[in-house]
């Protein structure tokens, strides 16, 4: 395999085999690398790195066979590059006289899940590798679960290293049938349980004559003969919208792969989330138009009218088309080290859409070595939850067990743009379609216009005793001096009433803020100058009171002191208490302030007295 032409033979060989993707867990001392390194070894076609070096050119020069095939085998990591994930998940390319297979290989231990979880998302079935000596462990439980949270019905238990145990037909017993029970309680469809040696090779291709008291198929067998998932042409049609063509003000395509169902020129079409109807022109393809399309085709749709179609909508058929929603119960399997924090905001993807998210509740967390469900307000790295998730915008969607394309998401962290949690769509959250906007015949302008003012937000942000609240006040009062109507949300005020059941966690500290944006809000909505003074130490929160507002309406002002000078002034006595760990999570001592790097004002209160520095706010205030 030392040139493209080669692939290319191989890849025109196998094109019309039918390709199952599979997933193996276990850790390495199961056997997997052994197991993995046999499977590929003994089929004779070590491909995956030749293919990876070969990738370009094989596209560049590639016969058109072999590139529609290329495509096929590597779109495992396509979809992955295109959901923004950096993963460590190698896929590994073989095939038999019946069939051609996809592995992902997930290695990684403190980041297994998140690997696991990528190649667990495209795969048919999991290998789940045990060793007959120990058992089943709490890694093969928490494996176990993530397959069956991802949507994958079939399951090979491989009871690796029998030869360990003397072939002995009751070990292997016992396992399968403590699994079976594992299975059931997670509802995976099939279990199909084989006793093997990976390393002596034992029940790998062949049946062993090592352990002739079983008579099931060898591993191979049983991946060669297990169900493809076939795609879904029976359900109604649904086409995420990939892209929008428009080479030139004549022609106006939508283009995606058809998830669901078939698709023929003429059929009623609806529009999500817009709900605008019309009908099928054309499908259009690179080699003429079709008369039919069906489920797995990427192509590109005309329609009858002039509709607006943007990327990350859902065509879908008019007659039985998909929910539409901003609420949601799912699950999420949080990948990140920083915790989940319920009212953070979070970009949520899914398909080609891209929103703003909030986890409004942890309903639980799992334990998933033993499904129990267990109170949390955060969720730390590998934990899974079950969560209330709430929109910026409402999207069409379906339960993941329906599709995975239009209920399988990710989230995404806003300012580091990593790629912290996967999820599964449950269901819509009725309570949230049923309540509508109110309309206000006096609204935010009329009611600034009659104070004479701009509503605005000035948001005072630092560390406990930088001064914040002691230069609001001199601002309110020259503003108030002037004529203006104006109000002070204070951290500590308000604490002591609406917030008063909050404490200083992250996460505590996130709906703290999230309460007083949505109360400034409200307050800017009355037309009044809000000034906030809340240590709001993290830039997210920050953020997320910043983009409730119009451009221009929200300042935030930089209240800047040095750790040190806040100690020594001390006015509360609160530094010296936190010094002496008789308070915990103090900002500045043991838990972060992240100061703004986009500040509309930066105060420097270590070389300006507070009223100077009002004097500053007052002039940025007046300016325009
Ligand atoms: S924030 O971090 O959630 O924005 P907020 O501004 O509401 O904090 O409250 C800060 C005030 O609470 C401080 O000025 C201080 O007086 C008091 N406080 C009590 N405990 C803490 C703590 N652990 N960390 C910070 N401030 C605390």
């Amino acid at each position: 395999m030392a040139a493209a032409s080669d692939i290319r033979e191989y890849l025109q060989q196998h094109e019309d085999k039918p390709l199952l993707r599979f997933i193996t867990c276990g850790s390495v001392d199961d056997g997997k690398s052994t197991l993995i390194g046999r499977l590929l070894h003994d089929t004779q076609l070590l491909l995956d790195d030749q293919l990876a070096a070969l990738e370009k050119d094989s596209l560049r020069h590639g016969t058109q066979n072999g590139e529609i095939d290329f495509a096929l085998l590597v779109d495992g990591l396509a979809a992955e590059r295109e959901q923004g994930i950096t993963i460590d998940v190698a896929y590994r390319f073989f095939s038999t006289e019946k069939r051609k297979f996809i592995v992902a290989d997930c290695p990684g231990h403190e980041q297994y899940t998140r690997n696991m979880a990528t190649g667990a998302s495209t795969a048919d079935l999991a290998v789940v590798l045990v060793d007959a000596r120990r058992g089943l462990l709490t890694q093969t439980r928490r494996h176990s679960y993530i397959v069956s949270l991802l949507g994958i019905r079939h399951v090979v238990l491989a009871v690796n290293k029998m030869d360990l145990v003397g072939y002995d037909p009751a070990v292997f017993e016992a396992i399968v049938g403590g699994y079976a029970e594992l299975a059931k309680a997670l509802g995976i469809a099939t279990v199909q349980s084989i006793p093997l040696s990976a390393l002596k090779g034992e029940n790998l291709l062949a049946p062993s004559a090592a352990m002739p008291w079983y008579t099931g198929p060898s591993l191979l067998q049983a991946l060669e003969s297990a169900d493809i998932a076939t795609l879904d042409t029976v359900s109604p049609m649904r086409l995420p919208v990939q892209w929008v063509n428009r080479p030139n003000q004549d022609f106006r395509g939508f283009a995606g792969t058809l998830a669901t169902g078939t698709v023929a020129p003429g059929d009623d079409v609806v529009v999500l989330p817009s709900g605008r109807r019309t009908q099928v022109m054309r499908i259009v393809t690179a080699d003429g138009d079709l008369p039919r399309a069906v489920a797995g085709q990427a192509i590109t749709l005309t329609l009858a009218d002039e509709v607006d179609v943007s990327r990350g909508d859902v065509i879908a058929a008019a007659g039985d088309p998909p929910q539409v929603a901003d609420q949601f119960a799912a699950h999420l399997l949080w990948m990140d080290a920083q915790a989940l924090l319920p009212g953070r905001p979070y970009w949520l993807k899914i398909g080609a859409r891209t929103v703003t998210a909030q986890i409004t509740d942890i309903k639980h967390k799992v334990d998933v070595n033993t499904q129990a469900e267990l109170a949390a307000r955060h969720l730390d790295l590998n934990e899974v939850g079950y969560c209330n998730l709430s929109l910026d915008q409402a999207i069409a969607f379906e339960p993941y067990t329906n599709s995975r394309t239009l209920g399988g998401f990710i989230l995404i962290d806003r300012q580091t743009n990593a790629t912290v949690a996967a999820g599964t769509l449950d269901f819509a959250l009725r309570r949230a379609a049923n309540i509508h906007w109110q309309h206000l015949d006096v609204d935010k302008v009329a009611r600034a216009r009659i104070k004479g003012q701009r509503p605005r937000v000035l948001w005072f942000t630092g560390l406990s005793g930088a001064g914040k609240s002691t230069i609001a006040n001199l601002v309110d009062k020259r503003l108030h001096a002037q004529g203006f109507h104006t109000f002070i949300l204070d951290g500590d005020n308000v604490r002591h009433g609406l917030n008063r059941d909050l404490g200083f966690t992250d996460e505590d500290r996130v709906e703290n803020i999230r309460r007083v944006a949505e109360v400034a809000k409200l307050m800017s909505d009355a037309g009044l100058i809000v000034l906030v003074s809340f240590i709001s130490p993290f830039r997210a929160e920050r953020r997320m009171a910043r983009d409730l507002f119009a451009p221009g309406e929200f300042l935030e002002v930089y209240v800047d002191t040095s750790l040190e000078e806040a100690e020594r002034r001390d006015l509360k006595g609160l530094y010296a208490k936190a010094r002496a760990g008789q308070i915990r999570n103090f900002t500045g001592i043991d838990s972060p302030y992240e100061p703004p790097e986009h500040a509309e004002l930066v105060l420097d209160t270590l070389h300006e007295t507070p009223e100077a520095l009002a004097g500053l706010v007052m002039a940025r205030v007046l300016a325009d």
